[in-house]
């Protein structure tokens, strides 16, 4: 037994009352959770797929805790290359030519197996900051290459970027800008890549993949192309609602990018390191991404970490620069962060050796059968969608009419507390009602087949309610 599981309820209690009395806890219900009519989960502990909270209930992880956990808990080998570089040199900055060992050897690693023709790697802590570099270096470049006024970025309806000003703008759920000042005008909005609202009758994926490349080429022509710098998107849309693009959409949107001379961020936050089943999401569509954003699986969450790599065409102006304007003007205290470097190491090792990406690819493959031999034909689910290791079931009250039930219903919050009763973890996402999977990539059939009886058990308990 561990120390967490000796200790008394009346300890768990106590430490519950210091949590509502002290921490500001991210989407939470400030008032509910202060007064005590939400319960704090105090996670203890974690081992492969499951994790342990205060009352020592094991709770399958079906969300990676945030797609982010690809190794699944307790892996020894990173802890221990994390304490081992602790000890060694537990922190230098990189500003000013400063280095590290393991930060050297990440940024070699990380250009070689990325996708595209990358170039360098800048470090931040999260997906959010990096994302806000990346505006900051789309700016930048086109500054220095006397384009001053093409500084827009656009972003998806539904796509999800971060919180942090900027990236909290990219984000495309209006939920995330409500009383927030959000989003800043630098930002414009295409379309959401989702067949199963968004096409019209009868309309093709291949065709609607079209009419949404069109649109956005109606956009950067009426915003002035001259204007316009980056289109930034997620290769698989997530926290939107876990969407795999439709057929051939990436390419149609890269022939309008390439047309008006507008870079491409791919945001892989979520799919980089294997979640699609393959290394990254952009490998999966056949995207050419001018700059890409990393964080979640990088380390697998054991330490923050994120990365923007910089594509050559971007690197090659800013260097070019470099002599007439001077030092690249942008960086943080922990910018290349040697404890993040290191588990960063140590969690591609493990990436690489056990084929990660092509565990993604097979499990995910019996994951996506099975969700659709269990849910194509359920009442409420209107549709089952996914790639690799990542995927969603979306309630309806009227499949034929394909009619959304009552928001006030609940359906999603709802599925996702039945299944929290299984002992499942499956997140309700914040756009309609929908249930997301985004399993440990380490996950077995076995543990699939688990998961997979206990969030039907949960699907048919709020059918049977409703
Ligand atoms: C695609 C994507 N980009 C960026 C972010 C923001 O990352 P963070 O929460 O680390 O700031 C997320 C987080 O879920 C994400 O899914």
């Amino acid at each position: 037994m561990t120390a967490a599981t000796q200790r008394s309820n009346d300890y768990w209690t106590k430490l519950e009352q210091v949590d509502q009395a002290s921490v500001l806890h991210p989407f939470t219900q400030l008032k509910d959770f202060a007064e005590g009519r939400q319960r704090p989960r105090i996670v203890t502990g974690g081992r492969g797929v499951f994790i342990r909270d205060q009352d020592g209930r094991e709770l399958l992880d079906g969300f990676a805790g945030l797609y982010c956990v690809n190794i699944g808990y307790g892996r020894q080998d990173v802890a221990e290359a994390i304490a081992r570089q602790a000890q060694e040199l537990a922190y230098y900055h990189s500003y000013a030519g400063t280095s590290s060992e393991p930060l050297i050897r990440l940024s070699e690693r990380l250009v070689a197996m990325a996708p595209g023709k990358m170039s360098k790697v800048f470090y931040g802590l999260s997906g959010s900051d990096a994302n806000e570099t990346q505006a900051k270096l789309v700016w930048y470049y086109n500054n220095l290459r006397g384009q001053p006024a093409k500084k827009k970025i656009i972003a998806r309806e539904r796509g999800y970027h971060g919180c942090s000003v900027i990236s909290g703008s990219m984000t495309g759920l209006d939920f995330y800008h409500a009383h927030m000042d959000l989003p800043v005008s630098a930002i414009k909005r295409t379309g959401v890549p989702h067949h199963y609202w968004g096409g019209k009758p009868g309309e093709s994926e291949a065709a609607f993949a079209q009419r949404r490349a069109e649109e956005l080429d109606a956009l950067i022509q009426a915003e002035g192309p001259e204007t316009v710098g980056a289109f930034i998107g997620e290769p698989v849309l997530g926290t939107g609602g876990i969407i795999p693009p439709p057929e051939g959409y990436w390419a149609a949107i890269q022939q309008v990018l390439r047309k008006h001379d507008v870079l491409l961020i791919a945001d892989e936050v979520v799919t980089g390191f294997g979640r699609t089943g393959k290394l990254f999401g952009s490998l999966a569509y056949g995207m050419e991404p001018d700059l890409i954003t990393v964080a979640k699986g990088l380390t697998s969450a054991y330490v923050p970490l994120s990365a923007c790599l910089v594509g050559e065409r971007v690197f090659e102006v800013m260097a070019e620069a470099a002599p007439r304007i001077g030092a690249f003007s942008h960086g943080y205290t922990y910018s290349g962060h040697p404890l993040g470097a290191a588990a960063a190491n140590a969690v591609l090792d493990i990436v690489e050796q056990e084929d990660l990406p092509g565990n993604a690819a097979r499990v995910g493959g019996y994951f996506q059968e099975r969700l659709h031999a269990l849910f194509d034909d359920h009442p409420i689910v209107g549709e089952v969608r996914g790639v690799g290791l990542m995927a969603a079931l979306e309630f309806v009250a009227d499949k034929g009419a394909k009619q959304r039930f009552d928001a006030a219903l609940k359906v999603g919050a709802r599925v996702s507390a039945a299944a929290l009763q299984e002992g499942l973890i499956a997140r309700a996402m914040p756009h309609g009602d929908i249930l997301g999977f985004s399993p440990p990539l380490v996950i077995t059939r076995a543990e699939v087949d688990d998961l997979l009886g206990r969030a039907k058990r949960a699907v048919d308990k709020v059918a049977g309610e409703l």
